[in-house]
């Protein structure tokens, strides 16, 4: 049920964090996986570091803010694998502290920097399922999956504005893509993450001990997610197992949007 041995995988924003363990999660179930990111050379020991463990990867420079050189990448996927069957729409930035922190109040939020999150969390994320969406219609199979944010779902007082804009938005893309592609057998899916320890924020999460136990007193399992424990659900969305699943958003929060 969770088979993706010789499935292709494609990631964005692969050299860390949720993008580089949704990458491992893919090669290590045999999946044939590109590791895309901006930083080009962390993608690179990524993947060597993979592929000396025996598993199938390639590493690709890849700026999402670049809308052309993701249809560009993704094209070159298809060519040289033959298919694309998993698309991981991951890459994106913090837009900095939410509005209990100055900087981050609405009369303080710069339009330019807005606008910057929402080329880079909406736009180019829109731009990656689509390029994706073009060779999986063909093939009338394929997953597209999202990584979305609670801060999405509610309004999560740690989050930027535009960071709350951008990943609302990309949920209700997923819901809209997946009604249209359900007849091409494409499922479309977002996963929507709590706190997990990585470099976002310039690794806030890993280096303030204050931030860490304010987000840990808002999980009810009390305390912040390793990158691995995504790989469950990303190997569900990934596989025949989520067959029926399709335009949804799921948590994996520790429980935060419970309370
Ligand atoms: N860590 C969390 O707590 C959390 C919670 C909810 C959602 N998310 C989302 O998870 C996704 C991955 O973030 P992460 O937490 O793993 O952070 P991360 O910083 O560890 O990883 C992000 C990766 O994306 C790359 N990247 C940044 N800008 C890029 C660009 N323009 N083009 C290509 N690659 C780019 C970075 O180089 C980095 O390798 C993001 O969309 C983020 O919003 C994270």
């Amino acid at each position: 049920m969770f088979e993706v041995r010789d499935r292709v995988a494609f990631v964005t924003g692969a050299a860390s964090g949720l993008g580089l363990a949704y990458a491992e999660v893919m090669a290590e179930n045999g999946a044939r996986v590109v590791l895309s990111d901006i930083d080009g050379a962390g993608a690179e020991r990524e993947s060597a570091r993979l592929r000396a463990a025996g598993h199938s990867v390639e590493a690709l420079t890849l700026d999402v803010a670049d809308l052309p050189a993701i249809r560009t990448a993704i094209d070159a996927t298809v060519a040289k694998h033959g298919r694309l069957d998993a698309c991981f729409a991951n890459a994106g930035i913090s837009a900095g502290p939410g509005p209990f922190t100055e900087t981050g109040q609405i009369a303080n939020v710069s339009l330019e920097a807005f606008e910057r999150v929402v080329h880079i969390n909406l736009t180019s994320v829109f731009a990656t399922m689509q390029a994706a969406a073009v060779h999986m219609q063909r093939q009338r199979a394929g997953r597209i999956i999202v990584t979305a944010s609670i801060s999405g779902l509610r309004s999560e007082s740690v989050s930027g504005y535009g960071y709350a804009a951008t990943k609302a938005a990309i949920i209700n893309l997923v819901r809209h893509a997946a009604t249209e592609l359900a007849q091409y057998n494409v499922l479309i899916n977002a996963i929507a993450p709590g706190p997990f320890r990585t470099n976002i924020a310039d690794g806030i999460l890993r280096r303030r001990p204050e931030v860490v136990r304010d987000f840990e007193e808002a999980v009810p399992l009390h305390r912040i997610a390793e990158p691995d424990e995504i790989k469950g659900l990303a190997l569900y969305l990934a596989s025949d197992a989520s067959s029926y699943v399709t335009g949804t958003v799921i948590p994996i929060d520790g429980g935060a949007t419970a309370w």
